[in-house]
């Protein structure tokens, strides 16, 4: 177990502080993809990332596109060894309630042994272990056991539709034999996973005009049909009291989990300490389906931000001209998010009250993924993260999205390993975001043995 030389294990152990320095900085970059005003920093969280490349003297690109830059790197090229690329990303989250962090975002602190910061689990934390581990290798032994290739984006947080395009174009850039990427979460403290299935999603805005400005309620409210009453309606529309969405023909693909899997999700639910986690004293979700198999393996239908009429303090009887919502569902394995935006539209046209005009806003779409369990690559894995985390992985499904996935699998043919070193409890995408410095390390590491096992296939 663990065919790492003992020098690179010593330069991991020697270099914690370092390691911790460099996250620190990119850390303060505050690279929000979804935020043009950050467009220079998240320009310089790209650059940033392409210098630590150049320093390892890997050939190292750092590519324009029509949004934020891919930065493209691969490490010396070694005959009769297999090639890996390791995806991540720089971009972050809006750091957004900024009141309700305990630090700044963008001012790493470190307690409790954990470092709080917007995107450190999300994904810049993660996504150094790699780079860190690759580091080890290249200085204490010359080189890597294999070749490495890292594709770090600018976009995953706002879909990714820049990269597509870019796989689209070059796929020989990144032919690989596996993909690794840690951008997902253990399942438990002291339960590292292995994630071999992401839901994907289709996001949408609608958008509903009435009266062509905003009008008192008591002298037309009961006659003129109310942007923000249509767009209640029409959303609730979207799923009925059994927790299934409406959406014409939504769950024609969509198939059931084997008993095995089933069985899988029993053993690894935890209803209680779900409830604790995310603070709340009940749940509720589509019937007959368990906790742990709605948030992974069955989709969903959620309001990510709606608004309308007057939001100042007090009252004001007012009738608005407008009402806006962002909804988006989660998709599983075989749902196709372009065939879910037609029946969507054609669903909404035929619900839309008189009186009222929409328009529907079609962002970001991205297929589910399984990846198979039956592979090398996920053996190398298991193995390398016994010896990372010194216990062996579990095997879960999680609910949030990693778009490009899908990509690598259709436009590649490679599967991707999804490893991750992150917590359910790290605030991803929500205040006071954390990433805890023993797993990073212990991401390091593993890191640093998965490449001599991966190597060591034959
Ligand atoms: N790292 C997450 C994906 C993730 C979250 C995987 C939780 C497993 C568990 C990623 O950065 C992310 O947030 N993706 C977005 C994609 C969307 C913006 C297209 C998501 O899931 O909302
Ligand atoms: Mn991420
Ligand atoms: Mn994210």
């Amino acid at each position: 177990m663990g065919k790492m030389p003992a020098e690179v294990d010593q330069y991991i152990k020697a270099h914690r502080s370092e390691f911790e320095s460099d996250l620190f900085e990119l850390l303060k970059i505050p690279s929000v993809s979804a935020d043009s005003s950050c467009d220079a920093d998240t320009e310089a969280a790209a650059q940033w990332v392409a210098d630590q490349f150049t320093e390892l003297g890997f050939a190292t690109e750092k590519i324009e596109t029509a949004g934020h830059p891919i930065v493209l790197a691969r490490s010396a090229y070694q005959e009769n060894s297999p090639t890996v690329m390791v995806y991540g990303h720089y971009d972050v989250q809006p750091p957004d309630p900024l009141d309700e962090w305990t630090s700044p975002p963008f001012e790493p602190s470190v307690r409790d042994g954990n470092v709080y910061a917007r995107g450190a689990t999300d994904d810049k934390g993660q996504m150094l272990t790699h780079i860190k581990s690759a580091e080890a290798w290249i200085k204490t032994c010359g080189k890597l056991p294999l070749n490495l290739i890292f594709l770090v984006e600018g976009e995953e947080e706002v879909g990714s539709e820049n990269l597509d395009k870019y796989i689209a174009e070059h796929p020989e850039k990144i032919a690989c034999d596996c993909v690794v990427i840690s951008d997902t979460s253990q399942h438990g403290p002291g339960q590292p996973a292995i994630t071999y299935g992401l839901r994907g999603i289709a996001y949408y805005e609608l958008r509903l005009f009435g009266p062509s400005q905003d009008l008192h309620s008591g002298t037309f409210g009961g006659a003129v049909t109310n942007p923000a009453n249509a767009l209640t309606s029409m959303l609730a529309k979207l799923i009925d009291g059994e927790g299934k969405i409406q959406v014409p023909d939504f769950y024609e693909s969509v198939v059931p989990l084997t008993t095995r899997e089933r069985e899988g999700f029993q053993a690894l639910s935890n209803e209680q300490r779900f409830q604790d986690l995310v603070g709340v004293t009940g749940t509720t979700g589509e019937s007959g389906f368990s906790t742990l198999e709605r948030r992974c393996a069955r989709p969903s239908f959620d309001i990510n931000g709606i608004w309308s009429g007057y939001q100042g303090e007090g009252a004001k009887t007012v009738l608005p001209a407008k009402a806006v919502a962002k909804f988006s569902f989660r998709l599983v394995p075989n749902q196709d998010p372009e065939q879910i935006s037609r029946n969507l539209k054609t669903f909404f046209e035929s619900i839309v009250p008189p009186g009222i005009r929409m328009e529907l806003i079609d962002f970001h779409g991205a297929p589910g993924v399984v990846v198979p369990l039956d592979s090398p690559y996920i053996e190398a894995s298991a193995r390398a993260i016994e010896h990372g985390f010194g216990t062996a992985p579990v095997y879960i499904r999680e609910g949030g999205s990693i778009p490009i996935v899908s990509t690598f699998a259709d436009k590649l043919g490679v599967e991707s390993l999804l490893l991750g070193w992150g917590q359910n409890d790290d605030n991803m995408h929500s205040p006071n975001e954390k990433f805890n410095l023993a797993d990073f390390h212990r991401g390091v590491r593993t890191s640093a043995c998965l490449w001599a096992e991966i190597a060591g296939i034959v």
